[in-house]
């Protein structure tokens, strides 16, 4: 009998010593970056890489991105370049809502990941009326704290709007396909664009030149960071995060 469990005990040892061994291996070689993006677990490239398949990368290498254009595979989303890793989330190209496109936004359903107020904000740009911004969150109490920017020659601009406003991001906003009409109903500036947007991207570019966001090269998507992990939830179904 204690001979036959010291065999057992030896066998799982030496199971857990390949396993390992296995586990390592398959770690170290891992590719660990694409393009300029370092890509790190649980963010992963290729079987066994990533943690589960909302977390896959692919790296599109084609001629006009040789050194690879890196994806988040199963949220279609291109990974934002010069973002550090983070262990909170990832940088992604976060596509323009446009206020006359009810088919923007993007499709979190099932997914484990949100956008906070700590390290997001919210911003509309291309507003016709300065007044004093009452984003809604889905509760129907307003965020306040909402910032008016005059982004542009208000006479230049006259056709488009020239204020912006940034806001922290309203609570239980979901950015999903929808969004369109819910914000269209909660801002009333005739905004033309809302953006959700990585708050140091906005403190580094955006404070220093409001009239980034009307550079074609962000009008169709700007950096956001893309949270998971954990959050303060209250239970709900579907949850209330803040
Ligand atoms: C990869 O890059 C090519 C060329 O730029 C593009 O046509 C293709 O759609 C890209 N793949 C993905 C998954 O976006
Ligand atoms: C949102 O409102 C603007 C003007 O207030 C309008 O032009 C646009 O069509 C609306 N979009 C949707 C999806 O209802
Ligand atoms: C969003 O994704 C879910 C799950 O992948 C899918 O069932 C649904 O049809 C998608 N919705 C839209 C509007 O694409
Ligand atoms: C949050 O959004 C969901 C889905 O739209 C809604 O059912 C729920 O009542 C909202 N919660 C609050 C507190 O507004």
């Amino acid at each position: 009998m204690a001979v036959n469990h010291l065999h057992l005990l030896l066998l799982q040892i030496i199971i857990l010593l390949v396993w390992a061994i296995k586990f390592k291996a398959s770690e170290a070689s891992c590719q660990t970056s694409c393009g300029k993006v370092q890509i790190n677990y649980p963010f992963g490239i290729g079987a066994g890489c990533f943690f589960n398949e909302w977390f896959e990368i692919t790296c599109n290498i084609s001629s006009s991105t040789p050194s690879g254009q890196p994806f988040l595979t199963k949220m279609k989303l291109k990974l934002a370049e010069d973002t550090a890793a983070m262990s909170f989330g990832i940088g992604v190209e976060m596509p323009a809502i446009s206020l006359k496109n009810p088919s923007t936004g993007i499709n979190r359903t099932g997914s484990p990941f949100f956008f906070t107020n700590k390290h997001n904000s919210f911003i509309a740009t291309g507003c016709k009326k300065y007044a004093k911004i009452d984003i809604t969150d889905e509760s129907g109490s307003t965020t306040g704290g909402c910032l008016t920017i005059s982004a542009c020659d208000p006479l230049k601009g006259k056709k488009e709007g020239c204020y912006d406003f940034i806001c922290p991001v309203p609570s239980n906003t979901t950015f999903d396909y929808g969004i369109v009409s819910k914000l269209n109903s909660t801002i009333s500036q005739y905004c033309k664009t809302a953006f959700i947007l990585d708050q140091n991207w906005v403190m580094t570019n955006y404070v220093n030149d409001p009239t980034v966001l009307r550079k074609t090269e962000y009008q169709k998507a700007a950096p956001a960071i893309l949270e998971y992990g954990t959050r303060q939830c209250i239970q709900n179904s579907p949850p209330v995060c803040n």
